[in-house]
C-alpha cells in the first residue's frame, strides 16, 4: 500500500470521526499501533510472510474498523457495528485509489474485527491474508477494550506451538486480557498456535 492510498483510507476514517463516542481517533491510533507492532514481530518470528508484512495496510485496516458506530454509517441502527463498518467501507472505497484486493482486505477486516462472521462468510479473494490480519486486529482491538489507551506495547515470543504476548501497560489490564483471550479464536485458527497473554 502506498502512503497516498493510506491517506485516502485515513480521510474516510476521519469523515466518520473514527466511530464517535469513545471509539475515536485515540482508540483507532492505538489499535493501529498495536496491529503494526504485532505484525512487525510476527514477521521477525517468521509467522507472517515478508510480502504480507505491509505496515501501511495494517494501519489502513485498523483506522476505520469502528466507523460503523457512527450514525452516518451505512445500515446504522439496522445492523451490528462491524457490518455497518463493512458496508460503509465498501461504499466509500468504490472507485478510489486502492486496488480491489486491498479494498476487500480492509472491508472484511472491519467485518471480522468482532463477532464470529469470519466463521461463515466467504471472502472474494485474499482469504488467508485477510484472516491473518483480522486475527491480529481482533487482539489489538481487545487490548484497548476500556478505550483509554492504557496498553503501551505488546511484545511477543514463540514457544513451540504457543505465542506468548507480554502486555505492557500503565494500569491493570485484566479486562483487556480477558477480552483478548475471547477474541483470539481467529488468531489461533489461522496461525495454528495458542496464544497466552501476561
Ligand atoms: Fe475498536
Amino acid at each position: 500500500m502506498t502512503p497516498e492510498q493510506l491517506e485516502h483510507v485515513t480521510r474516510i476514517a476521519e469523515k466518520y470521526n473514527y466511530g464517535n463516542n469513545g471509539w475515536n481517533k485515540e482508540h483507532a491510533d492505538k489499535v493501529a499501533q498495536l496491529t503494526q507492532r504485532i505484525l512487525q514481530q510476527f514477521t521477525k518470528l517468521k509467522l507472517v510472510d515478508e510480502k504480507e508484512a505491509d505496515l501501511l495496510l495494517a494501519k489502513a485496516i485498523a483506522l476505520p474498523h469502528d466507523i460503523g458506530r457512527n450514525p452516518k454509517a451505512v445500515g446504522y441502527g439496522k445492523f451490528e457495528h462491524n457490518m455497518c463498518s463493512f458496508l460503509t467501507l465498501k461504499e466509500e472505497l468504490k472507485g478510489g485509489p486502492l486496488n480491489e484486493e486491498e479494498a476487500i482486505i480492509i472491508q472484511y477486516c472491519a467485518l471480522f474485527h468482532t463477532g464470529d462472521k469470519w466463521n461463515h462468510t466467504a471472502i472474494p479473494q485474499k482469504t488467508e491474508v485477510t484472516k491473518r490480519l483480522a486475527g491480529i486486529l481482533r487482539i489489538a482491538d481487545a487490548l484497548d477494550y476500556e478505550l483509554d489507551q492504557r496498553v503501551r506495547d505488546a511484545t511477543l515470543t514463540v514457544r513451540k506451538n504457543e505465542v506468548v504476548c507480554k502486555v505492557i501497560a500503565s494500569s491493570p489490564t485484566d479486562e483487556e486480557i480477558r477480552r483478548a483471550y475471547k477474541k483470539s479464536d481467529l488468531f489461533v485458527q489461522v496461525f495454528s498456535r495458542e496464544i497466552k497473554f501476561k
